[in-house]
């Protein structure tokens, strides 16, 4: 490894952001493509995008061209638009990933296995995208994630998203698990979790949560089920209701899951649509920001429900956060920029952190 780098690594300060060059360097980019985003499974979309043998759509991400094709099999293949060289593929409950590794791709079964529980009752597999949004954001993909994954800024940034979620929630476990910040909020919280728990348990729902987050190996993703605000039913507008129950669901419990498959691909079910986010590193200082919202696939638009409402939430929430990660870049690409200490709520940061640093001194697969 470039002894830049490894000095740079050595400068970090535990607790605090990198120094600068993580966020804006080529240098470090084309490692972070070797021995990061070659070694993931990215999400690239859903099995209803290409319902008929024949149908395909094209993946930009991290400079290669995927095409992701329903075969006359109706398997789902992928391959480089170059030389038409194929690319691994994996289906998860109708979610498509692909991995850019050279050789053998990260066996993720045992993760899947342990996902599945969760997600099997809303029959994702079954589901239909209603509606895409790409935001192209110029900030390095590093600072979307660390964006994405705390939320420390969410009270003063996510109006809309505030709405449908409790102060309380947040603190308590709003930026992650084990990102607890105030131990009266945990406490305070507590009764209204155990209520939504056994409302869960009683409709036959999952609940709980399962998480990954070690530095041995590329696997770095949590599970968790949790309440909405009082009296919301869904992240939406005024958390009310704004589609069918998904899959098998046999009410509405008040709750949501999110999924984080790894730092780059995440699922939020609620119980009557799903979003998931997928980010692509797209250059140094280049994140493209993929949502996709997923309805029943028996509910039937206008009739059952309205992409304006299902989509509301995380269209501004979305918005706001490219802003945000944006003034970030900004900020780190000053002369001025010197790491500074994450929050209490941003304590997976620092997982992230220690994560990503065991893959950039791992070698192996495209190093
Ligand atoms: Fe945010």
């Amino acid at each position: 490894m470039n002894t830049d780098i490894v000095t740079l690594m050595g400068e970090r300060q535990t607790g605090y952001s990198l120094p600068g060059p993580f966020y804006s360097d080529a240098g470090i980019y084309r490692l972070d493509t070797d021995r990061v985003f070659g070694k993931l499974w990215m999400l690239v979309g859903h099995v209803s995008q290409i319902p008929e043998p024949g149908d395909c759509f094209l993946a930009e991400i991290a400079g290669e061209s995927i095409w992701v094709v329903r075969r006359d099999n109706d398997e789902i293949g992928a391959f480089y638009d170059v030389r038409s060289h194929a690319c691994h593929v994996l289906v998860f409950e109708g979610l498509i990933f692909i991995c850019l590794a050279g050789d053998s791709p990260p066996d993720v079964g045992p993760t899947l296995q342990e996902m599945a529980p969760f997600v099997k009752p809303q029959n994702l597999a079954g589901a239909r995208v209603i509606h895409e949004t790409v935001l192209a954001t110029d900030a390095n993909w590093k600072l979307v994630v660390e964006n994405f994954w705390e939320c420390n800024h969410c009270e003063p940034s996510h109006p809309e998203f505030m709405t449908v979620h409790d102060r309380n929630w947040m603190l308590a476990m709003g930026a992650g698990l084990g990102a607890c910040v105030s131990e009266q909020a945990a406490m305070d919280y507590q009764g209204k979790f155990e209520a939504f728990e056994e409302r869960a348990q009683q409709l036959g729902h999952p609940f709980g949560s399962a998480s990954k987050l070690g530095l041995a190996s590329t696997e770095f993703w949590q599970v968790l089920r949790s309440p909405l605000a009082e009296g919301c039913y869904s992240e939406t507008r005024d958390g009310k209701k704004v589609g069918p129950l998904m899959g098998d669901l046999n009410d509405f419990d008040g709750g949501m899951t999110h999924i984080s498959f790894n730092p780059l691909a995440s699922l939020w079910l609620c119980n009557d649509h799903a979003v998931t986010f997928n980010f692509r590193p797209m250059g140094p200082m280049s994140t493209d920001v993929h949502m996709m919202w997923l309805v029943d696939g028996d509910a039937e638009p206008d009739k059952d429900y309205t992409v304006e409402d299902v989509a509301w939430m995380w269209t501004a929430t979305g918005l706001q956060d490219k802003t945000i990660t944006e003034n970030n870049q900004s900020g780190v690409n000053s002369s001025r920029y010197q790491p500074g200490p994450y929050s209490l709520m941003e304590r997976q940061l620092e997982d992230f952190v220690q994560w990503y640093f065991a893959r950039l001194r791992e070698t192996g697969n495209g190093s």
